[in-house]
C-alpha cells in the first residue's frame, strides 16, 4: 500500500515556526517518525513538500498514475484558500485524511473554514506532530477494513 504525504507552505520551517502553536518538532522528524509508523502498517511512505498550489495540484492529479492507494495532507494556508486542489481531490478521488497540526477550530476565524476538507474522509487537528500518526492510522483503517 502506497500513501503519500503532502504538506503545504511554510511546513518545511516547522520546528522554528511559531513553536507556541506548532511545537517543536521538524518535518523531517516528523516524516521519519510517520515512516516508522507507515513500516509498522506494512506501507510505503511518499513524502511531499511544496509552497507552490500548482505543484501540489500536479501532485494530487499524478497520483493515481503514480499508484498511490491514499494521501495523508497538511494543506496549511491553502486550507482556507484552495479551489484548485479541492478540485484536484475531488478530480482523483483517493481517499484523503486532512491533517492539522494545530486545532484550526480554536484559531482565528479565517482558519475555521477548510474548502479542502469536504474533499476528504476525515480530518483530524490539533494533537502536534502526532496528528500526522492518527491521520495515518486512520486512513490505513479505512482502507483496510471490511466495513
Ligand atoms: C496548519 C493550520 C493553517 O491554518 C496554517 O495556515 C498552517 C498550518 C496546521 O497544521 O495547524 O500553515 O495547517
Amino acid at each position: 500500500m502506497k500513501i503519500l504525504l503532502i504538506n503545504g507552505p511554510n511546513l518545511q520551517l516547522l520546528g522554528v515556526r511559531e513553536p507556541g502553536i506548532y511545537g517543536g518538532v521538524t518535518l523531517p522528524e516528523i516524516v521519519s517518525r510517520l515512516r516508522g509508523c507507515a513500516a509498522e502498517l506494512g506501507c510505503e511512505l511518499i513524502d511531499f513538500q511544496s509552497n507552490h498550489e500548482g505543484e501540489i495540484v500536479d501532485r494530487i492529479g499524478n497520483a493515481k498514475s503514480d499508484g498511490i492507494d491514499g494521501i495523508v495532507m497538511n494543506p496549511a494556508a491553502y486550507t482556507h484558500t484552495s479551489v484548485a486542489i479541492r478540485d484536484a481531490l475531488a478530480a482523483v478521488r483517493l481517499p484523503t485524511v486532512e491533517v492539522h497540526l494545530s486545532n484550526i477550530h480554536a484559531r482565528e476565524a479565517f482558519r475555521h473554514e477548510s474548502l479542502t476538507a469536504p474533499m476528504c474522509i476525515g480530518v483530524m487537528a490539533g494533537f502536534g506532530a502526532d496528528t500526522y500518526e492518527w491521520a495515518l492510522r486512520a486512513l490505513h483503517r479505512r482502507l483496510t477494513s471490511r466495513v
